[in-house]
C-alpha cells in the first residue's frame, strides 16, 4: 500500500481553515480516497485533553517554552496514534494546524527561539513533514473580526497576530515546495478551487 498524503492547513485566526479542510475532504472522498480529518492541538483523546488546557477558557499563563512543550506533547500523541498509522494505511490525512503553528504562535508570537523549536520537533516527531501546507493568508483585522474572540489566543492583541502573519509568510517563502499561499480574503469557493487545483497537481 503506498503511503498516504499528509496535508495541513495553517493561518491566523478566522482564515477559514476548518471550512476549507471540510471542502477538500468532500472532494477527495468523492474521488475515491479514504480521508482522515483531524486538528491540532487535539485529534486523540489525550491531545484533546491538552487542547482544553491550551485553547479553551482562561488558560494558565505558561511561559513560551512550557507552552511549546505542551503543544508538542499533544502532537506526539496525535502523530503516534492517529496520523502515522493513517498514512501507513494509505489514507489522506488532512490536519487543521500542525507544527508550523508552533513556530508562528510560540515562536514569532511568544518569543520562543526557532532553533530550540527545531530541536524539540526532531526529538518528538522526527522527520515527519506535511506533503502540502496551505497557508490561508488574511489581513489581521479581517481575521479577528471573523473569529470574534471566542478562544484564548484570539483575545491577544493585534500586534501579536501581525507577528504571526509575517512569521507564517516567511516560513512559506522559505519552503516553497511544501507551502501554497492562498489569499483567504477571497470568496470561500474561490479559495476551495485553488486548494483543489494544488492538491490534484501534487497527487499526480
Ligand atoms: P483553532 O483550532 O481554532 O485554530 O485554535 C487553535 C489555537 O491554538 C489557535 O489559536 C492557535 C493555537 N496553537 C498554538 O498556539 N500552537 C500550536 O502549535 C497549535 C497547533 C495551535
Amino acid at each position: 500500500m503506498p503511503r498516504g498524503i499528509f496535508i495541513t492547513f495553517e493561518g491566523g485566526e478566522g482564515a477559514g481553515k476548518t471550512t476549507q479542510l471540510r471542502l477538500l475532504q468532500e472532494k477527495l472522498e468523492k474521488s475515491g480516497k479514504t480521508v482522515v480529518a483531524t486538528r491540532e492541538p487535539g485529534g486523540t483523546p489525550g491531545a484533546e485533553a491538552l487542547r482544553k488546557l491550551l485553547v479553551n477558557g482562561d488558560a494558565y499563563d505558561w511561559d513560551a517554552l512550557t507552552e511549546t512543550l505542551l503543544q508538542f506533547a499533544a502532537r506526539r500523541d496525535h502523530v503516534q496514534k492517529l496520523i502515522e498509522p493513517a498514512l501507513v494505511e494509505g489514507s489522506a490525512v488532512l490536519c487543521d494546524r500542525f507544527y508550523d503553528s508552533t513556530y508562528a504562535y510560540q515562536g514569532c508570537g511568544q518569543g520562543m527561539d526557532a532553533k530550540a523549536i527545531d530541536a524539540i520537533r526532531k526529538a518528538v516527531i522526527g522527520e515527519l513533514k506535511p506533503d502540502i501546507t496551505f497557508l490561508l493568508d488574511l489581513p489581521v483585522e479581517e481575521g479577528l473580526k471573523r473569529a470574534q474572540a471566542q478562544q484564548r489566543y484570539e483575545r491577544l492583541p493585534p500586534e501579536f497576530h501581525e507577528r504571526l502573519r509575517q512569521g507564517f509568510l516567511t516560513m512559506a517563502k522559505a519552503e516553497p515546495k511544501r507551502f501554497v499561499i492562498i489569499n483567504a480574503a477571497q470568496d470561500a469557493e474561490k479559495v476551495a478551487e485553488e486548494v483543489w487545483i494544488a492538491t490534484q497537481k501534487r497527487l499526480k
